[in-house]
């Protein structure tokens, strides 16, 4: 499928996805505490996203929260609940008036009955939006993701409903979260961490990898910007020559 050139004249990514690290590091710099860098984080996410619909990116997934991030102190995972509420609450109108789909991947429903209540009127609201989706892992973890896909897929097979030698890629995407998303393309990692903390394993499988030292507080539509012109310099083949 062609591609549209970007402002350097390589292709955009359809689906770019980030790992928004660096919050934590962001405030311990200005001495303050990590909340004031989780604050400036939800800044630094709706510049992104603004940024990211002007490039022609299609969709951009962000990592919000993971699975293993409940191993934080209760203090902070109440912190960053209380923002993904000032979020949803404040962003839902701006989603809705630009046209951008809301997609949650990651098991949200075990967030506190209000946001879980949130989240789905922020689905549903933009589910007939047809500009560009924005996806956000929420409890998110891929290697759970791919548990519950083999198992959704094992339990029709044992049901007969479908073969075993009929699984293929494209019914395991299709069983995935992310289902009928465009490949992913494209996955940032801020912070200058190098490693995937369970985001998007089966995704990323030919994603192009960029990891950049900005701390996520730090990253805007210039920033993403450069990514995207590193991504249309970069030679995808996929295996083949
Ligand atoms: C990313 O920033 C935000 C979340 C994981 C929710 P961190 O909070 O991980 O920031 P650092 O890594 O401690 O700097
Ligand atoms: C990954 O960042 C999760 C999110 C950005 C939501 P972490 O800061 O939790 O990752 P680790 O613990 O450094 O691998
Ligand atoms: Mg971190």
């Amino acid at each position: 499928m062609p591609v549209p050139a970007g402002p350097e004249g390589g292709a955009v990514p359809r689906h770019v996805a980030i790992i928004m690290d660096g919050n934590g590091r962001w405030a311990k710099a200005r001495r303050l505490p990590r909340i004031a860098g989780h604050k400036q984080g939800v800044e630094a996410v709706r510049r992104v996203a603004t940024a990211a619909r002007e490039l022609g990116i299609e969709v951009l997934t962000l990592y919000a929260f993971s699975s293993e991030n409940w191993r934080r102190p209760e203090e902070e995972v109440r912190d960053l609940m209380g923002l993904l509420r000032f979020f949803l609450k404040n962003e839902l109108k701006d989603l809705i008036a630009e046209g951008v789909r809301l997609r949650v991947i990651g098991d949200y429903h075990a967030l506190s009955s209000d946001l879980v209540a949130m989240i789905d009127d922020a689905i549903a609201r933009t589910a007939g939006n047809g500009g560009s989706t924005l996806v956000i892992a929420l409890n998110y973890g891929a290697q759970a993701e791919i548990l519950a896909a083999a198992r959704r897929l094992a339990a029709a097979a044992k049901a007969g409903e479908i073969e075993p030698d009929a699984i293929d890629e494209a019914m395991f995407d299709d069983a995935l979260t992310t289902h009928g998303l465009p490949p992913l393309d494209l996955l940032i990692r801020t912070s200058g961490e190098q490693r995937l903390s369970n985001f998007l394993l089966w995704q990323a499988a030919y994603a192009e990898l960029l990891f950049v030292d900005t701390l996520w507080p730090d990253f805007d539509g210039t920033a993403l910007a450069a990514a995207v012109a590193q991504f249309g310099q970069r030679q995808r083949r996929f295996g083949g020559l």
